[in-house]
């Protein structure tokens, strides 16, 4: 079936007016318990009013432990509910639709370290950067169940549908890659086992918030390291992802990518997408480089993916699909230079030219 940017597509039940997502993106804009601020809502009210087909939030920590960066939303306790009602309803009063995305960092929080807090990982790994041990399978159990309330949480709160994150490295792409799962219990020793948490997780979240809600995932598919998870075993995992109720698929980095340079007009994930896409009976979308109206036309044209998603152009322009529906069709500003990556991981400052700027400004304001 040939999709156009500008046609609807339904998952579980939500109607998306367009093709297009707001991919996950963390603003800082969190106060230090992961409640929602002023600044949150005036960015989400925003984006609400973008005409964007499906608007996804930073990530939110579904356990304190499981926290990857500072100003980070929180969907760990039941107090957070009242501010992420607030927060779907800064989009809903655009006419938007969200969904709230929910990691576990695992053994890669840049926060935990600077707190000097131990991370959990699936394995200890010599050498890795941050330090971190083995999780029991306690431990494991806990953070299935983590998922599981901060996915009934957001239900709650009014979101349209709730996104895991498994990819960039986090907690699920360390459990299903055979480099950073050296585990020989239930959680590992196999491809079946390695995968066994992603399964229990959207099991477990699919009872929490019943049939009817729609349950996304953002998916490194494959490693991009030698050794690492390959295509086939990436999507033989989708495949048991969707078979325990995923409704949609956003095709990411797993281990080794996404490191905030490409993006220059390349694609770098749109050939796995595609593989996935042909092996699921979910809608399946690509993120990562898509600056590009007509280059969006001709990947939904071809068949390749049911969806597109942008990240950075959305920081430059939150009204960039309003654009383009009014017939302004030049691609989008953004530059793709990656500072507002270097600002979140505390690298350098942007230069006086970049959008991330404003954000910062506001921040400290
Ligand atoms: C400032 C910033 C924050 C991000 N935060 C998240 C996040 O919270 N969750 C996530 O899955 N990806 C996050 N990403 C990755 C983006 O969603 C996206 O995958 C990546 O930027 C590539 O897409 P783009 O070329 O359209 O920017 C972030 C990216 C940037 C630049």
């Amino acid at each position: 079936m040939i999709s156009e940017p500008f046609s609807a597509i339904k998952i579980n039940g939500i109607e998306l007016p367009n093709r297009f997502m707001r991919s996950a993106t963390h603003e800082m804009a969190a106060d230090n318990e992961g409640k929602i601020t002023e600044r949150a809502l005036d960015i989400y009210g925003r984006l609400g009013r973008g005409n964007i087909g499906l608007v996804v939030t930073g990530y939110a920590y579904v356990s304190p432990h499981g926290q990857a960066m500072a100003a980070q939303f929180g969907a760990h306790s039941e107090e957070m509910v009242p501010g992420l009602r607030t927060l779907a309803g800064a989009v809903h009063a655009g006419g938007g639709r969200v969904a709230l995305q929910i990691v576990h960092a695992g053994s890669e929080s840049p926060f935990l370290r600077k707190k000097g807090i131990t991370c959990l990982a699936p394995s200890f790994i010599d050498g890795h950067d941050i330090p971190h041990r083995e999780m029991s399978g306690g431990e494991v159990e806990d953070i299935i169940r983590g998922f599981g309330a901060a996915a009934e949480r957001a239900k709650m709160a009014g979101f349209d549908a709730v996104q895991l994150h498994c990819a960039h490295g986090y907690l699920f792409s360390q459990f299903l890659s055979p480099l950073r799962n050296k585990r020989s219990d239930m959680w590992g020793g196999s491809a079946e086992g390695r995968r066994r948490f992603h399964v229990e997780v959207v099991r477990e979240v699919r009872r929490r918030v019943d049939t009817d809600f729609p349950v996304l995932i953002k998916y490194g598919v494959m490693d991009d390291q030698e050794g690492g998870t390959s295509l086939e075993e990436g999507i033989e995992a989708a495949t048991d992802m969707v078979a325990a109720g995923v409704d949609a698929i956003e095709v990411s980095a797993g281990m080794g990518g996404n490191k905030g340079e490409a993006g220059k007009g390349a694609l770098p994930y749109l050939d796995r997408a595609a593989a996935l896409k042909r092996a699921v009976p979910v809608p399946v979308g690509v993120v990562h480089g898509i600056r590009n109206l007509e280059t969006v036309g001709d990947i939904l044209h071809r068949g390749e993916v049911d969806m597109v998603s942008l990240s950075r152009p959305f920081i430059r322009e939150p009204g960039l699909i309003n654009r383009w529906l009014e017939g302004d069709r030049s691609p989008a500003r953004c530059i793709s230079c990656g500072q507002c990556l270097r600002v979140l991981f505390e690298q350098e400052a942007p230069p006086d030219n970049c959008c991330w700027q404003e954000y910062r400004a506001r921040r400290k304001a």
